[in-house]
């Protein structure tokens, strides 16, 4: 079966998908069942877990190989208690919560293959989450290889020397996955991004800020997270207070050095927004693999997953098609047309690191489609069927 050109971005399941036809491009396209994606009445949640699986399983596995790394270190700042209750109708069915999520990758991904060495540190400040997930890392791992350090009480006082003598070896991963706005102060991101190899990945309740923007009490803790007064009182008087709090927050973020962004909105089944995942790195890589993650897990345009997305039906409409394949035609167009020749290597690089969208795989399937038409002419100094990254693209027609 050959694949609809979108279709590596539908297979939210691939597992027991069943056929349906792309209707714009008339190949197969897995529809995902809600049931069989998630069990639970809460598919975002597995969205946000699985986004974090996926990524810290690839950068565990590609920084666990690299001779200069000795350690890594994930950090989760808000653990929770360890295991999630994955389902109402179903108490019995149970799954992991972020720090087994990541113990989970480390004892059984990593740990066996390398003698590097592991560590996990996580912060709950409720003394019954703490408690269990004390109970349930011991349950489900007992004896583990991973040095794992449990903290009741909160990160930021931690790493401000306040509480305990927590050393943090790049690299590291944080997660910040609070159930407010309290905890995430620009103090903390900003000590965090300007350690070397060290990424983030924040849950900022973006919703709830929408919301309560104007109420004093929790104004105080928005003014911490976004470092200004002035970035909140923007948050407030624009009439799309999500699109100005996502600007405000890049700008924040990328005002931290040379830094990647991406974010993700997880909206609920009536298609409201409910929370941004933001992912933020000084690592071209990871950048690149965190894009291709939330792809593969997105319901819409590759920046969403929506509750309701999740019911049976074809994960992308044909407008929607249509809308990101002119959207990434006219990026690869724009950026030749700004050079007139452009080496390959060059265009996907740009892709990679500006894109809000693509990755390379995308700008690479559309190269093929544009020299297929004959909008743009390939050089490619070789036979090869492939487009090597070394070849050299122009337009062929002008008004392109
Ligand atoms: C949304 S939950 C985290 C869920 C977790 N990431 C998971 O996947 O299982 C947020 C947790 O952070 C805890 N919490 C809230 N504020 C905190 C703070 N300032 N420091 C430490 N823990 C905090 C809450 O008690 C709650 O258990």
């Amino acid at each position: 079966m050959r694949t609809c050109r979108w279709w590596r971005y539908n297979n939210l399941l691939d597992r027991s998908g069943s056929l349906s036809i792309c209707s714009l491009c008339k190949l197969g396209v897995k529809v995902a069942h809600q049931q069989d994606l998630f069990a639970s009445p809460k598919p975002h949640t597995h969205a946000k877990l699985r986004i974090l699986r996926d990524y810290l399983s690839a950068w565990t596995s590609i920084l666990s190989n690299q001779s200069w790394v000795d350690e890594l270190t994930y950090v989760d700042a808000f653990a929770f208690k360890g295991i999630l209750k994955a389902g109402l109708r179903d108490d019995s069915t149970s799954e992991y919560g972020s720090p087994l999520v990541a113990l989970d990758i480390f004892e059984r991904q990593a740990i066996k293959r390398t003698n590097k060495t592991f560590n996990i540190l996580c912060f709950e400040e409720k003394e019954k989450y703490y408690r269990e997930l004390v109970n349930n890392l011991d349950l489900n791992f007992p004896k583990p290889k991973t040095n794992i350090v449990l903290e009741k009480g909160e990160f930021f006082n931690y790493l401000s020397g306040n509480g305990g003598n927590i050393e943090l070896n790049s690299p590291i991963f944080t997660f910040l996955d609070p159930n407010g706005v309290r905890g995430i102060p620009a103090s903390l991101t900003r000590k965090l991004l300007n350690i070397p190899n060290s990424e983030i990945f924040v849950n900022l309740m973006s919703g709830f800020i929408r919301r309560f923007v104007s109420v004093p009490s929790f104004q105080r803790h928005l003014v911490n997270t976004f470092d200004n007064q002035e970035a909140v009182n923007r948050i407030m008087g624009s009439n799309n207070r999500v699109e100005a709090l996502i600007r405000e927050y890049m700008k924040l973020l990328k005002s931290f050095g040379n830094i990647y962004v991406k974010y993700f909105e997880i909206q609920t089944r009536k298609g409201n927004t409910l929370f941004h995942l933001f992912f933020a790195t000084s690592n071209v890589t990871g950048f690149k693999i965190m894009k291709d993650v939330m792809w593969n897990i997105s319901t819409e345009e590759g920046y969403i997953f929506c509750d309701a997305s999740s019911h049976n039906r074809l994960l992308l409409s044909k407008d929607q098609l249509l809308l990101l394949d002119s959207r990434l035609k006219n990026e690869v167009l724009d950026y030749v047309r700004r050079f007139n020749v452009v080496k390959v290597s060059s265009l996907y690089k740009h892709i990679n690191q500006e894109s809000e969208y693509f990755t390379e795989n995308h700008a690479r399937r559309m190269l093929k489609e544009l020299e297929e038409t004959r909008i743009v002419y390939i050089d490619r100094q070789s036979e090869s069927k492939k487009i090597p990254s070394s070849a050299s693209v122009r337009l062929v027609v002008n008004e392109y």
